[in-house]
């Protein structure tokens, strides 16, 4: 949400903050914008729309523009207009802000400082950070906060007073005129990382934007910030006191966030599932000794064993992930487990026992909804764990203990191939718990043993895409859609209606098949496509019985149907099929067709995948 890079070094800025500006697009694609540092002056190049647009319009790089901020947008406060673009430049020209997060009291700083006759000229929570360092950087020291220490530049000290002033969340790049050779960041609530290259920093707001650079990198905390000149860099908290970083490798490489012949992240990510469960499962699944090894955990599996209660919380395509944990961890430890969305889950007063364990999933480890549900389960004194992806990311240092997914970083807006490790490591953890709880070995075992045949069984659900692009194109006019599955597929099928919707902009609902007789019945007519997960288990004869309902009813039906099944296809107007496995892990097999589905459907109705409207890949506010 919001992408941030700045560079300081002796390489001509402005192409290296292009570049990885359209690294970090993913995070928001709503206007852009770069700031350069030349002869005592600042110069802004921002627009409205994509970062091509902003590319469009930019000068000749100058040799000599060796320091710069940029930034990517998600609108928050202000529409998204070239006016409302960042970099923000303060009332007096000497100070430019590139920000994510939201500043909540901006409205009562703006007061103030129109108060003293301070001018603004944009809509957005931003400028008022821009304005309040160009204040006190004016005006000097009010008598309310630390005075200069010695050595200590009016530049930093400015920031440092302004920040006091904030509430809500910040990831910072900041300029000042005065200042050539320094650069300045803070982070609070959004991520920001420092890239320590020879001779040159790159600051940001993801790695992807500085690991081709360097893999060296400090990850800064909360109320951190960082001052870097041409020569060094220092890190100390924003009430100016010292702190000591270690340089961290950056796990991600550059191969893993192109393209690599693909049209796009989502295909491309669509297409890695085989091979990012495999590193997801890479020395975990213990098959001599029917274990599962979670290294993260040691600490904790004996207790959450025997835990009375257990809570999952995410948000979107996490939280269906949470879902499939639900039916998961009760079938395989026999322990009552609730999912919450983490969006409401602190605003209700959770009831968190002794004994209760907390989840929280998460692929980016920025979602803030997700952050503030495990605050709050911390603060009623839960364990918390974290499922997460992003290495060294918020929710994975605030969470008590953890799984990586390690699935490769994610790029596309969709999530595919992190739903799928967040299903597989909660797919993990139940099998080992339940081991050690109350399934026999030999169910254990069967369940390593079919676990890891999941990845070839991907790989030739993927052969279909072709397939699954022709029934997307015989219903491509549709403008509704239902997905219904039952027990371990109902999570599926609410998975598979966000991805549409998420990608193509069809209406799409999910549901437990058998809820459709309770209303949504309806709505079916031949206008409406019915996709139906069917595969092999206890339900099958159910579900089929809700195909007929539909069909009764005029409705047209794509069916996921288990292979070899042949006595389902008279029940389907569009058939396909998946590869046998136990029921507790066919979502791993039945979601891919899905995601699938739904790409073809964006691409076939001309939307770009990567950028759906009005959304970003990680939601870093409220
Ligand atoms: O990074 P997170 O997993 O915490 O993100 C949670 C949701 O914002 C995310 O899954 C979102 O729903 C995706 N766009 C779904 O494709």
């Amino acid at each position: 949400m919001c992408g941030i890079v700045a560079y300081l070094g002796k390489k001509t800025a402005q192409p290296i903050l292009l570049e990885g500006l359209k690294r970090l697009e993913y995070r928001g694609y709503d206007s852009a914008g770069v700031a350069l540092l030349r002869d005592g002056v600042i110069h802004v190049t921002k627009k409205g729309g994509r970062i091509k647009v902003l590319e469009g319009i930019l000068e000749e790089p100058n040799k000599s523009d060796t320091i710069g901020i940029g930034h990517t947008r998600w609108a928050t406060h202000g529409k998204p207009n070239t006016t409302n673009a960042h970099p923000h430049l303060d009332y007096t020209g000497k100070i430019a802000v590139v920000h994510n997060g939201i500043v909540e009291n901006f409205d009562t700083l703006k007061i103030w400082l129109r108060d003293k006759g301070v001018t603004f000229s944009t809509d957005t929570d931003t400028e008022v950070i821009a304005n309040l360092i160009g204040y006190f950087y004016t005006e000097g020291d009010d008598g309310k906060w630390k005075k200069q220490t010695d050595g200590q530049n009016k530049f930093e000290w400015s920031v440092q007073r302004a920040l006091h002033e904030l509430q809500g969340t910040y990831g910072l790049a900041i300029l000042c005129a005065d200042y050539p050779d320094i650069l300045i960041g803070a982070k609070k609530g959004s991520p920001l990382i420092l890239g320590v290259g020879e001779n040159e920093y790159i600051l940001a707001s993801d790695a992807a934007a500085i690991v081709e650079h360097t893999k060296q990198a400090i990850y800064l905390s909360d109320n951190e910030m960082v001052t870097i000149s041409s020569e060094q860099f220092s890190t100390k908290t924003v009430d100016n006191v010292e702190v000591t970083k270690d340089l961290q490798e950056i796990e991600i490489s550059l191969a893993e966030i192109e393209l690599d012949g693909f049209e796009c992240m989502m295909l491309k990510e669509i297409f890695e599932q085989p091979k990012a469960l495999t590193m997801c499962m890479g020395g975990r699944l213990d098959k001599q000794n029917d274990k599962i090894k979670l290294g993260g955990m040691d600490k904790y599996l004996h207790d959450m064993a025997g835990m009375k209660r257990l809570i999952l919380t995410a948000c979107g395509t996490a939280f269906h992930a949470g879902l499939i944990g639900e039916f998961l961890f009760e079938k395989l430890l026999r322990v009552p487990t609730e999912v919450e969305y983490a969006s409401e889950f602190r605003y209700r007063n959770p009831i968190i026992d002794e004994g209760t364990f907390v989840i929280a999933i998460s692929q980016s480890g920025e979602t803030l909804d997700t952050i503030a549900a495990i605050g709050e389960a911390k603060e009623k004194g839960a364990t918390v764990i974290g499922l997460v992806n992003v290495v060294g990311s918020t929710i994975a240092r605030e969470t008590d203990g953890g799984i990586y997914l390690h699935v490769g970083p994610e790029i596309g807006v969709a999530s595919t191939k992190a739903f799928m490790g967040q299903v597989a490591v909660l797919t993990m953890l139940a099998i080992e718990l339940g081991r050690r709880k109350q399934i026999s070995s030999d169910e254990a075992k069967m369940y390593i043993s079919e676990f890891a045949k999941i990845p070839d069984k991907i790989s030739s659900i993927l052969q279909q895409s072709e397939h699954i692009k022709e029934i997307a194109s015989a219903n491509i006019t549709k403008e509704n859609w239902l997905f219904l599955g039952r027990g371990f597929n109902y999570p599926v099928a609410l998975e598979g209606a966000l991805k549409l919707k998420e990608i193509s902009y069809i209406h799409a609902e999910g549901l437990p098949a058998a809820e459709m007789k309770h209303g949504p019945i309806a709505l079916l007519s031949d206008e409406m496509p019915v996709v139906f997960i069917a595969t092999a288990g206890p339900q099958y004869e159910k579900i089929m019985g809700n195909i007929s309902e539909v069909r009764a009813r005029g409705g047209k039906t794509i069916v996921v149907a288990t292979e070899g099944d042949d006595k389902v296809k008279p029940y389907a107007d569009h058939l396909i099929t998946v590869p046998d496995a136990p029921e507790a892990l066919q979502p791993m097999l039945t979601v891919v067709p899905l995601q699938l589905l739904a790409y073809h459907a964006a691409v076939l109705r001309g939307h770009d995948v990567d950028k759906p409207r009005n959304l970003a890949k990680s939601v870093t506010v409220e």
